[in-house]
């Protein structure tokens, strides 16, 4: 949802008989949001999109159950310690933290996808800090790679194709859904002259035309259960669509960071807009230049936001024993903030190296059974000194 483009061979206008050099009519499919309100991309496919059989879903990952009671804390779970899920994306999602609005969790797909999945219940946002892709869809295949972001919108038929190696994706699944924040775009829709990202940021997939990977089954994600279906017509079968609704590929390093005199809030590091929660990127940037400046972030208490933190890699001035693949949860309720010994080495540095997604979340969030098997015991006194 970034701008209107189109791609492949569309009717001259929307809702007209079109078809092929064959004479043979070809189905639109509309594709809409917020009922008809919302961003909207039209379809054409060779073969009715909407005709499948109910077929028994072999596919899927662990879903978060019911959030367990916890004493108050901040807590810090090491993800570089949990097991891999073995399988392909759609089996080797291993959520972690959730509310009512956002699902945070790791994934760690070792085979292509056998299946396509589509995400009914929400916008699948994914951070690739190691490994990288394909992700084919019927709008083309986007070739994504380490430090991207890549978007999957909700409802979109795919399936991801990873490369060989080691692959871990942050995962971030948005219930309510996922857009550019709006302070970001001018009246005409555009991104701002001073935006920290441009259009020609983002990738977008690239179009190729129909094709047929002999695949028919199709997994639905809708009212956090995963329901099967079996189609008789190939459905990468779209010969061109027009519209503002596509997946992408954002990469972090592209993130224009701010930086003052003096400490700027994580709001200047606004990436995008969940419902319920901001997602902010924070890249390697010089520090703040007053020549007393406390580049180290202040003791805080956000008191709306729970605050989730993943450290991608990098020097973490505020903090000792978190590493890449960790998250800290800071929840609302009480305060956080540097580690003893941060807040005062941090005075006269010059740049950091962090890289790093953070997540301020209205809701709380609640960990799961695979969060709490690599939780950091110790984290919470680690505080006090
Ligand atoms: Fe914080």
């Amino acid at each position: 949802m970034i701008e209107r483009v189109v791609r492949g061979e569309v009717p001259r206008k929307h809702h007209l008989a079109f078809r092929d050099a064959g004479g043979n009519l070809l189905y639109e499919e509309a594709f809409t949001r917020q009922g008809f309100d919302g961003p909207y991309t039209l379809a054409y496919h060779r073969h009715r999109p909407h005709a499948h059989h109910a077929a028994e879903a072999r596919h899927g990952w662990p879903l978060p159950g019911p959030a367990p009671r916890r004493a108050l804390a901040r807590r810090h779970y090491r993800t570089q310690d949990l097991a891999p899920r073995a399988g392909p994306a759609v089996d080797a999602r291993t959520p972690l933290l959730f509310n009512d609005d956002v699902v945070i969790g790791l994934v760690q797909p070792a085979a292509p996808d056998p299946v396509y999945l589509s995400n009914g219940d929400g916008d699948d946002l994914f951070f690739v800090f190691e490994g990288g892709g394909l992700l084919r869809t019927p709008l083309g295949d986007l070739r994504f790679g380490k430090d991207d972001y890549v978007l999957v919108p909700k409802g979109l038929l795919h399936r991801f194709l990873p490369d060989p190696g080691p692959q871990r994706w942050l995962s971030i699944e948005c219930l309510g859904g996922l857009w550019l924040p709006s302070q970001w775009r001018n009246e005409a829709g555009q991104l701002r002259m001073d935006a920290p990202f441009c259009h020609r940021d983002f990738r977008l997939p690239a179009f190729a035309g129909p094709q047929d990977e002999g695949i028919r089954d199709l997994v639905v994600k809708r009212a956090g259960a995963f329901h099967g279906y079996r189609s008789d017509a190939p459905p990468l079968d779209v010969v061109g669509w027009d519209g503002a609704v596509y997946p992408f590929a954002f990469p972090i390093l592209a993130f224009q960071p701010r930086v003052g005199p003096v400490h700027l809030p994580p709001t200047w590091h606004g990436t995008f807009a969940a419902r319920g929660a901001l997602v902010c990127s924070f890249v390697p940037r010089p520090l703040d230049f007053h020549p007393e400046a406390v580049p180290c972030p202040y003791p805080h208490a956000s008191v709306d936001v729970d605050e989730a933190i993943f450290y991608a890699r990098g020097e973490f001035t505020s903090r000792r024993g978190v590493g890449p693949g960790s998250i800290s949860h800071h929840p609302a309720g009480i305060l956080h903030g540097p580690h003893p010994g941060a807040y005062e080495a941090s005075i006269g540095q010059k740049a950091t190296s962090e890289l790093a997604v953070m997540l301020d979340c209205h809701l709380p969030l609640a960990p799961t059974p695979a969060a709490l098997s690599v939780e950091d015991a110790g984290y919470e006194e680690s505080f006090a000194g």
